[in-house]
């Protein structure tokens, strides 16, 4: 894939967000996963500060303390910054939904910092990008990076499946490895919903560790790494109908999980009768859920999503993920 060119300060660093389509919560134990790239975005720019004696973060000096990416990344990185610097975020990616406002803060600003030193290539920005996000969150896989990172659309797992293979996260703490391939994008438009309720991915995923040991846990995981590879398998063919049997089919493992919300149950049933498959995207326990419309339904999937009270995004994966571009002097 291309590599991200050398690029000074100051500079500009643009990232989709992402929404698994099949396979949380299981690829944490390495069963494989499929993730879409989203085109909402969040832009960093970053500028060397002059005077002062810190960092500053939306304009406050020191306020990058306060959040635990920067913290991760400006303080103790692999490629720390020098001298001082001016970070400014936006964001269309609404934080904690579900939808890699963190991935898409983490990738960007890690991919500024590096081509500061000359060109990048993405799975080194993929592997820095999962372990800062890791540290700063304490637990996780590498889908969410790599997602935003590859754009388009990627399934991430086990080594050995076939396909067009991009780059290899190695395992970290007895997890992994994560091999990353390029699913080829059958074009379709899809619709994500945010319930409003922030989800938290750390305390989610520690949920599930201890459900996953009871007895049926071995078997859910099995399910959800079977439902995967037939829903990439569904995918690669085009096939619209299976693609959301396996979405629906994986909504209802992740119930059976525990990471349901009445709120998620809210927006599934308004915007069921206008889709071929819908489900829980990303941690649960709140955050969103995306939904697959029957051609021609998109518009009326998001505004059933609107009028159950979620915030509703028509959605398509960019070709491009993260990229990098120089900002005037
Ligand atoms: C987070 O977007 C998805 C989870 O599978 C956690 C992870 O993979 O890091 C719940």
């Amino acid at each position: 894939m291309n590599p991200l060119p050398l690029t000074p300060l100051p500079s500009r660093g643009i990232s989709p967000g992402k929404a698994i389509l099949f396979g949380e919560h299981a690829v944490v134990y390495g069963e494989p996963a499929v993730v879409l790239s989203l085109d909402i975005y969040t832009t960093v720019e970053v500028h060397e500060a002059t005077g002062g004696t810190d960092h500053r973060f939306q304009g406050d000096s020191g306020a990058w303390r306060r959040n635990p990416y920067l913290q991760e990344i400006l303080g103790k990185g692999s490629s720390p910054p020098a001298g001082h610097l001016d970070v400014r975020v936006r964001s269309q990616i609404p934080p904690a939904s579900g939808l890699g406002s963190s991935a898409a803060l983490v990738a960007p600003l890690t991919a500024i910092l590096r081509a500061r030193e000359g060109p990048v290539d993405r799975g080194t920005l993929a592997r820095e990008s999962f372990l800062a996000e890791r540290a700063a969150q304490g637990v996780g896989s590498p889908v969410d990076t790599t997602a935003v990172t590859a754009g388009g659309i990627v399934a991430v797992g086990p080594p050995g499946r076939e396909g067009e293979d991009l780059w290899t996260i190695p395992a970290v703490e007895g997890k992994g490895p994560w091999t990353v391939r390029r699913v080829p994008d059958p074009g379709w438009t899809w619709v994500v919903g945010y319930t409003g309720v922030p989800k938290q991915t750390g305390r989610t995923v520690n949920r599930v560790r201890q459900r996953l040991q009871e007895t049926d846990g071995p078997e859910l995981l099995a399910a959800f790494g079977s439902l995967a590879r037939a829903g990439e398998d569904a995918l690669r063919r085009g096939d619209r109908d299976a693609v959301g049997q396996c979405m629906e089919r994986n909504h209802a493992l992740l119930v059976r999980l525990g990471v349901g919300h009445p709120r998620l149950d809210q927006l599934v049933g308004a915007v069921r009768p206008h889709v071929a498959g819908v489900k829980i995207t990303g941690a649960g326990s709140g955050g969103s859920i995306l939904a697959l419309p029957r051609p021609g339904s998109e518009l009326a999937a998001a505004r059933a999503i609107a009028r159950a009270g979620g915030l509703a995004f028509r959605v398509r994966p960019p070709p491009q993920g993260v990229r990098v571009e120089p900002l005037p002097r």
